[in-house]
């Protein structure tokens, strides 16, 4: 495993990979790696021939209130995690790498970037779809993994994609979780014992749903309703919404359209978000 710092370096290296025709498998991410993280390891390296991964705490995507100082770092571990798991290269640009002197041009993302969470962190998808963009130029993968844990994440990268003809396939891996149903997050790291505990309440709450509408509820008031009473022992509730999966709009009544049941919620000064698909046949 090799781990590149400049993105002149990473460039030769993978042109060398593409005149071998090798398919690049590309796992973004900002480090202190999990088992999510390496699920999404998994989905690249069973599908293509390279694997890169990127660490790098993007401080773009972070509003001035928000945790880029204190977001957990560990490279050291995440370098060892990367080349057990058969990762070809880590690339850890400095931000330096990232965002020259003079840097002006960013990604805006449109609607999709307004609801959910970037309704309460303005800017964040526009740092996240910037530094996803510079990424993808810099590795030039045929394709891209990203964790289902961020739905709207996925949903603004999937667009952007789209929209500027970016030549990669955008893969959407399932939520990791722990045994007891929290996903995984870096942020979990932040939780004290007693807030661990109570946090299990956001995925009850999802679960609970999850079995209504599996049982044939479809009223999304009332979905909504059987997560909320899950909800009361978290500190914040700061959004609980059922939106359709392509659109992140609010989800028609009665369901017929595959939705998201996603959740934002604060447990002591951690935030945390986790979302599960009531899934429907395409009409
Ligand atoms: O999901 C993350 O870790 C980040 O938002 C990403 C995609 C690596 C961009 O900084």
């Amino acid at each position: 495993m090799q781990t590149i710092r400049s993105v002149s370096e990473l460039r030769r290296v993978v042109a060398d990979v593409r005149k071998s025709h090798k398919r690049i498998g590309f796992v973004p991410t900002m480090g202190c790696l999990h088992d999510g993280h390496l699920a999404l390891v998994e989905a690249s390296l069973a599908n293509c021939d390279v694997t890169i991964v990127s660490i790098f705490v993007n401080p773009t995507q972070f509003a001035p209130n928000e945790d880029f100082g204190a977001y957990p770092r560990d490279f050291v571990r995440d370098e060892k995690l990367c080349r057990a798991a058969g990762v070809a290269i880590v690339f850890a640009p400095e931000a330096k790498e990232v965002y020259p002197a003079q840097f002006e041009t960013i990604i805006e993302p449109g609607e999709l970037a307004n609801t959910l969470c970037g309704a309460f962190r303005p800017g964040h998808f526009r740092g996240v779809a910037t530094v996803v963009c510079k990424l993808f130029n810099m590795v030039q993968p045929d394709a891209a993994y990203f964790g289902q844990k961020d739905f709207q994440q996925c949903a603004v990268v999937r667009r952007m994609a789209i929209d500027l003809n970016l030549p990669i396939e955008i893969a959407i891996v399932p939520t990791v979780r722990e045994v007891d149903g929290l996903a995984m997050s870096s942020r979990n790291r932040y939780l004290s014992l007693e807030e661990r505990r109570r946090s299990l309440a956001i995925s009850r709450g999802l679960f609970a749903a999850t079995e209504e509408f599996r049982s044939g509820e479809r009223d999304p008031k009332r979905l909504i309703g059987i997560a909320k009473k899950h909800l009361e022992t978290v500190d914040r509730l700061q959004y609980l919404e059922l939106v359709d999966t392509t659109t992140l709009k609010p989800a028609e009544s009665p369901l017929e359209r595959s939705a998201a049941l996603c959740v934002a919620a604060y447990v002591g000064s951690t935030r945390l978000i986790d979302n599960v698909i009531l899934s429907l046949p395409a009409s």
